[in-house]
């Protein structure tokens, strides 16, 4: 019951990527203990990728994988017998190039997938309440602009986990000071569409970078330092970052509109 009224507050288009009606699955569905999961890490850019998976069908997905790794993200899917069919990216990255391309090439029949309004070629481009099935499992796309105007935060109700990207990170959220990124937008997405889920789904983000690995929503809703703040606050602590231009930007942009390969 909870599941379902989650999804009716995401005003959730009940649709596959492929088309077809989606049926959605209750926390109460058995699903026994199939359910794969791990997080990979880039100690260049702090960025963590995701890979989950099922382990009776063997289709697996990768969410914001990073051009380096590829080849070690590739060497993990088959040993683990995974067979990858998307790719996903929260958003397009300004800190790293995305390793979705080369994954392609590293295991075909994987498809890659981004936001459409990230303005990103992929395969698949995905909208508010999209659903990205793999075995049994799914992933609710959530649309969460603010850092960039395409980002998505990927939910899976059965597992009380959802990847917030850039959007929300541990007690901070991404810049919004390029990439058509708006503080009003984060705030909005962060309140509206992540705190709005049970206290206590975990949340993984996209980047940590004082070595924590998740949080959850009570956590945030408690001690994010920006986002426990209301909204004229939260523009002003975000109006006076004065962070660093992004070293990778000019390079990681123009590569990651096309899945990285460039
Ligand atoms: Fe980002």
């Amino acid at each position: 019951m909870l599941i379902k009224l989650t999804i009716s507050k995401l005003g959730a288009a009940k649709v596959a990527l492929n088309g077809t009606p989606v049926r959605y699955l209750s926390a109460a569905m058995d699903k026994g203990n199939n359910f794969f999961f791990r997080q990979l890490f880039d100690t260049v850019s702090s960025t963590y990728t995701y890979l989950l998976g099922d382990t009776k069908t063997r289709e697996a997905v990768l969410i914001d994988p990073v051009l380096e790794h590829a080849q070690r993200d590739a060497d993990l899917v088959n040993q683990l017998g995974f067979s990858l069919i998307y790719a996903l990216n929260t958003h397009m990255h300004a800190d790293h190039i995305t390793g979705t391309g080369k994954l392609k090439a590293l295991l075909p029949g994987a498809r890659s997938g981004i936001g459409k309004a990230s303005g990103a070629q992929a395969d698949v481009y995905l909208e508010e309440g999209q659903v990205v099935t793999f075995g049994c499992h799914q992933l609710l796309a959530a649309s969460t602009p603010g850092h960039t105007n395409g980002c998505m935060t990927y939910i899976c109700h059965e597992q009380g986990i959802a990847f917030t990207g850039d959007t929300l990170l541990i007690r901070g959220c991404g810049r919004t000071d390029f990439q058509e990124g708006s503080s009003e937008a984060l705030y909005n997405s962060v309140h509206k569409k992540i705190f709005t889920l049970p206290d206590y789904y975990t949340l993984y983000p996209a980047h940590d970078y004082k070595g924590q690995t998740a949080t959850t929503v009570a956590e945030e809703k408690k001690y994010n330092p920006r986002l426990t703040k209301p909204l004229d606050e939260f523009v002003d602590i975000m109006k006076n970052l004065n962070l660093p231009y992004p070293k990778m930007i000019d390079k990681a942009i123009p590569a990651n509109k096309v899945c990285g390969l460039f």
